[in-house]
């Protein structure tokens, strides 16, 4: 069950999310009874409890409802206040986000008695103003704010609260976006550092959820062996995962010598075993892989040869020729030796795999050699130790970057007129001299696009609104 669903007078609730809402029955201010989703109700009774303590007393006047009782909604608030406030201010019949049971319209209670009307609630704005700074420290959003009528469909509604988690909450409370806003414009990138056993997509799916994001991508897999570094782009910075790929990245990797398996890591079969002669130089050998090269494309790999895996020719044992590809090993240089093994790091292009350059090396060595672990200490800007940890992760706390913070390129913030044309994605003269690209802002340093240099004009590259 996903606490970001959007439901909105475009995004009508579906009958399969329905069916897995947990409610819980309570009762409302009226002591009537009504129907909450089970964690936002205990987000909810936190809220209430923090509230007594600043003397603001609430309860529950509306949340979960089903596809009739909105409807029986409707025709109370046609008879209570006309019927075009009705129709301006509830949601038609599939659309209000109070079947969801995440939504939660809470009445003020003053003097020991709850406030009747909408017109009561609107007069005491101030109390609403106070309590809404504190939303978003109990998991709660204001789905309707002023002045976002042309976004989400409807007027100010002070009271109505929708449970999205402290995470989403948070950072929507930041950056003063409504949920469409957040479900559309996020741009964020974490950098993660993936545990062993694990693949990038476990990874990815985590991020995902947290966010509750579906459009969240990585740069570069990471085989379950092994560990590091992984850049994870959320939202729209899903658009430059090709910017953030295109660098050098740095691994140190454990090495098995006399030995050959199928996967060319010790995950694999072992396929062969040979003698590791006594006079072998592994530093010397190491500094004869600082080159460029055409490196052999492992079989155990999700390159395509017409229009099919490697690893499903290996699956299925059929005959492929093996495409090469060149890398550039830019710095190669060991850290450690014994007998029968030894540990590197090494500064590589886009593209190579070190699973087959230490498979190279090991021919080179007049041995085999296999790949026994492997960590990514840095990819492009982002090394290891500025990643947060799994855990990290689970624990809801994580830092996140902006794709501006991530790129190495110039930031303009522009005026009116330019944000226009930029919005738009229409050419623009060059008179900021930028050499490759430029990333601009608008005037509150919302992200707006990327322009590249294109015969002396800049030219729209990624458009983020
Ligand atoms: N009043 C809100 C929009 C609803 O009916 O869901
Ligand atoms: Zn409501």
């Amino acid at each position: 069950m996903t606490r970001t669903i959007l439901v909105n007078k475009e995004h009508k609730i579906k009958d399969n999310y329905i069916n897995k809402i947990n409610l819980i029955t309570t009762s409302d201010i009226d002591n009537e009874e009504v129907q909450v989703e089970e964690e936002t109700y205990q987000a909810y009774l936190e809220l209430k409890e923090f509230l007594e303590k600043k003397n603001i007393y609430i309860g529950i006047s509306s949340a979960y409802r089903t596809l009739d009782y909105q409807q029986q909604v409707y025709e109370e608030f046609k008879d209570k206040y006309g019927e075009e406030y009705a129709s301006k201010t509830v949601a038609p019949v599939g659309t209000s986000e109070h079947h969801t049971g995440l939504a939660v319209d809470i009445g003020l209670i003053i003097d020991g008695k709850p406030l009747e009307t909408n017109y009561d609630l609107m007069d005491n704005d101030h109390i609403f103003k106070e309590i809404h700074q504190y939303l978003h420290n109990f998991g709660f959003i204001l789905r309707y704010p002023e002045n976002k009528e042309h976004i989400t469909g409807y007027p100010y509604e002070p009271w109505h609260l929708r449970y999205v988690g402290k995470f989403v909450a948070n950072i929507i409370y930041q950056n003063n976006y409504t949920l469409e806003e957040y479900l559309t414009n996020y741009n964020g990138i974490v950098f993660i550092n993936k545990k062993k056993n694990m693949t990038s997509f476990d990874v990815v799916n985590q991020v995902s959820k947290l966010f509750g994001i579906k459009r969240v991508g990585h740069t570069g897999t990471l085989d379950p062996l092994a560990t590091g570094v992984l850049i994870i782009a959320i939202g729209q910075a899903t658009k430059v995962v090709e910017l953030l790929t295109a660098t050098y990245k740095e691994y140190v990797a454990k090495v098995k010598l006399g030995l050959k398996t199928d996967t060319l890591d010790i995950t694999g079969n072992v396929i062969a075993t040979k003698d590791i002669s006594n006079d072998i130089n592994i530093k010397e050998t190491l500094s004869t892989f600082k080159k460029t090269y055409l490196q052999q494309v492992p079989i155990y790999s999700a390159v395509k040869v017409n229009g099919k895996k490697l690893y499903e020719y290996a699956r299925n044992n059929e005959e492929v020729t093996l495409p090469k590809k060149e890398v550039t090993i830019k710095e190669i240089e060991l850290l450690d030796e014994t007998k029968d093994s030894f540990t590197f790091r090494a500064l590589v292009s886009k593209g190579c795999y070190i699973r087959s350059l230490i498979d190279d090396i090991g021919t080179s060595l007049n041995t085999y050699a296999t790949m026994t672990e492997l960590t990514r200490t840095k990819q492009g800007i982002v090394s290891i130790d500025q990643t947060n940890s799994m855990n990290d992760l689970k624990q809801e706390n994580l830092t996140i970057y902006k794709i501006e913070d991530t790129l190495d390129y110039p930031i303009i913030e522009v005026d009116d007129f330019l944000e226009k044309l930029i919005r738009t994605g229409r050419p623009l003269d060059n008179t900021f001299q930028v050499t490759d690209k430029v990333i601009f802002k608008d005037k509150q340093s919302n992200l707006l696009g990327i322009y590249q240099v294109e015969n002396d004009n800049l030219k729209v590259w990624k458009n983020f609104r």
